[in-house]
């Protein structure tokens, strides 16, 4: 094989997650290409500079570095988590009568929808996640939000709140959002009524977190749905299998194939800066850096994570 195809480890080997995480950190802060989301206008008043890594094990081994504490929006990592809370509350046929698990290649906010069976692509993009949202509210009725947060903050292992500045910029300002939701009622995947599944979908997207609880979060879902530090159980084993799938196929949109390819784990990408990666049984890791590329990752996230998958064998294949 030409060895040439890989290259030398920046770290040398039988190094631990710790050593490995602050390498990583240190090697790739220097980036600073990039923008802060800017069309909800309260993400543009982020400190660009940010930049936390942390990791969690469902051995319970715990690594933060830089701004792993500093709290930001989740944004669209929300929609992996809600997407298995729906699974669990609606049932499986019922989320898929209602949304696809097909990648569409196309951007988070794109206005298209599966043709053959009107329903949005997956639960990752925006028509997808509204959709999910909308079950939520059918379900749940008025208690969807407290039903969220609480299972959230479960897996968080703290108490998760919503930024209410955030929410209230986004939802002045989501001309985009609104048109989708009124195209998913007409389609007949939205039945919850558009300004209470609104409602529920910005505010879910504007809970607060850090790196860390990310980390606790995705280390959640690698431990089937138990918070591996408080040993609560915060998702349903099945609905947590069919999350992390459609995270690997979907969760980093029109970067999805690319993802896979070079770093190779389930992950979710947010506008607020946050990605999220999950190792199936070992690992979950967060990275935060609000600079963003075209179609809306991290660019230093993206880079830290090709190096932690490559320094820590994480790809699946
Ligand atoms: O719906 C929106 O546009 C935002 N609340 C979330 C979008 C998002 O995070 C896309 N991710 N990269």
């Amino acid at each position: 094989m030409d060895s040439s195809l890989h290259a030398a480890p920046a770290v040398p080997a039988g190094y631990g997650l710790e050593t490995v995480v602050r390498h990583t950190y240190e090697r790739t802060r220097t980036d600073t290409s990039g923008a802060l989301a800017d069309y909800i206008p309260e993400l543009a008043l982020v400190d660009p500079d940010r930049f936390g890594i942390a990791a969690v094990s469902v051995e319970g081994e715990v690594v933060s570095v830089g701004d792993a504490d500093v709290a930001f929006t989740i944004q669209s990592i929300s929609k992996a988590f809600a997407f298995c809370l729906a699974l669990e509350v609606a049932g499986r046929e019922k989320v898929l009568s209602r949304v696809g698990v097909e990648p569409s290649g196309d951007a988070f906010n794109a206005i298209v929808f599966d043709a053959e069976t009107n329903r949005p692509f997956n639960p990752m993009v925006n028509a997808g996640a509204i959709t999910v949202s909308g079950l939520l509210v059918e379900h749940l009725g008025a208690d969807a939000l407290d039903f969220v947060l609480d299972r959230f903050s479960a897996a968080a292992g703290r108490r998760l709140v919503v930024d209410e500045a955030v929410f209230r910029s986004e939802a002045e300002t989501a001309h985009r959002n609104r048109g989708i939701a009124h195209l998913l009622t007409s389609a007949g995947a939205l039945t919850a009524g558009v300004d209470a599944t609104l409602d529920l979908y910005f505010r879910q997207c504007s809970i607060l977190v850090t790196a860390g609880d990310l980390a606790r979060m995705g280390a959640t879902l690698a431990n089937i749905g138990e918070n591996p530090l408080t040993g609560t159980t915060a998702f349903a084993v099945d609905a947590v299998r069919s999350t992390l799938a459609v995270m690997f196929t979907c969760g980093m949109y029109n970067f999805a194939g690319n993802w896979a390819f070079d770093v190779g784990v389930p992950a979710k990408s947010g506008v607020g800066g946050g990605i999220l990666g999950v190792v199936n049984r070992q690992l979950g890791i967060a990275t935060y850096s609000p600079r963003l590329d075209g179609r809306g990752n991290s660019v230093r996230g993206i880079a830290a994570f090709r190096e932690l998958a490559e320094e820590l064998g994480l790809h699946l294949f």
